[in-house]
């Protein structure tokens, strides 16, 4: 167990604000999205302050657009640097993506090309991040249906280089390896083998749309078999992690989640009392 291991949590979503404080469930912590909190004051912010009263928080974010060739957006960051004064999160995550160019933002969470050029470009603009916020910036791998035929690596190469020499952090979601290794038909298992365990500080899981050909990431379903299968040799190689659980669409009632967690539980539970952990690094 880690100095930074918080248990099983919820992403923080608006139909359940009240549910939340009402019941105070049991859930061990929740992860807002940051830019919903980007606001002066009104319903959302009294709910935040009430809800990080009970609980601990991280702030996970979907805008910092790290991989664009655009300059970082300062005034993003200073926004971004206040919210977590505020809320005082246990850590700051964002994606490994490019999410627009030109100034126009696409709203998706676009893969990058897997190169030497760009593990340059993004290290630099980490570390720019990093000493704006003052800490260590979480990564998360986005799940993926196109690739660059420029790219020289394979993805899990070109994360780990990044997250070493940026000397950041991953948040690993498990989801987003399922859907990537059956839209681009790897390994998932090469991809959590490949991974150095010393990096990995949060994990993912979430439903996603299944068409046969290709899988796609909208986080408006359970949690299906494989990717709990997925988590499960997850916990084998990276032990206990903190752990929760994305759902961004078709919302479904507060108590069907933490059910849903229960089952995260469950998995994490039967590996720690079963086969020992393949833990190969020391924590940075
Ligand atoms: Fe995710």
């Amino acid at each position: 167990m880690t100095d930074h291991y918080l248990g099983f949590g919820l992403g923080l979503r608006t139909p359940h604000f009240q549910d939340v404080l009402n019941t105070q469930p049991d859930v061990d912590w929740f992860e807002i999205i940051s830019e919903n909190f980007m606001v002066a004051g009104g319903k959302p912010k009294y709910y935040l302050h009430a809800i990080r009263e009970r609980y601990p928080m991280v702030m996970h974010g979907v805008s910092m657009s790290i991989g664009s060739t655009d300059p970082l957006d300062k005034d993003y960051l200073q926004r971004l640097k206040k919210l977590a004064n505020e809320v005082q999160p246990e850590w700051i995550s964002d994606h490994l993506c490019w999410t627009g160019l030109d100034g126009i933002n696409s709203h998706d969470l676009l893969p990058m090309p897997y190169t030497e050029e760009a593990i340059n470009h993004i290290v630099a603009r980490i570390k720019q991040v990093q000493d704006t916020l003052g800490r260590p910036l979480l990564l998360e791998n986005v799940s993926s249906y196109i690739s660059y035929t420029d790219s020289a690596m394979s993805e899990w190469a070109f994360y780990n280089e990044i997250v070493e020499r940026a000397d950041c952090l991953m948040l690993l979601d498990i989801n987003n390896i399922y859907v990537s290794s059956r839209n681009h038909h790897f390994d998932a298992q090469d991809y959590l083998n490949s991974v150095n365990p010393a990096r990995v500080r949060q994990f993912h899981l979430a439903g996603h749309s299944d068409y046969g050909t290709h899988v796609i990431d909208t986080h408006d379903h359970d949690v299906c078999d494989p990717v709990w299968q997925l988590y499960r040799q997850a916990v084998k190689r990276f032990g206990p992690i903190s752990t929760m659980i994305e759902r961004d669409d078709n919302i479904p009632p507060l108590n069907q989640l933490i059910d849903e967690l229960t089952i995260a539980r469950h998995i994490a539970a039967e590996v720690e009392a079963g086969e020992p952990l393949i833990r190969e690094a020391s924590r940075p």
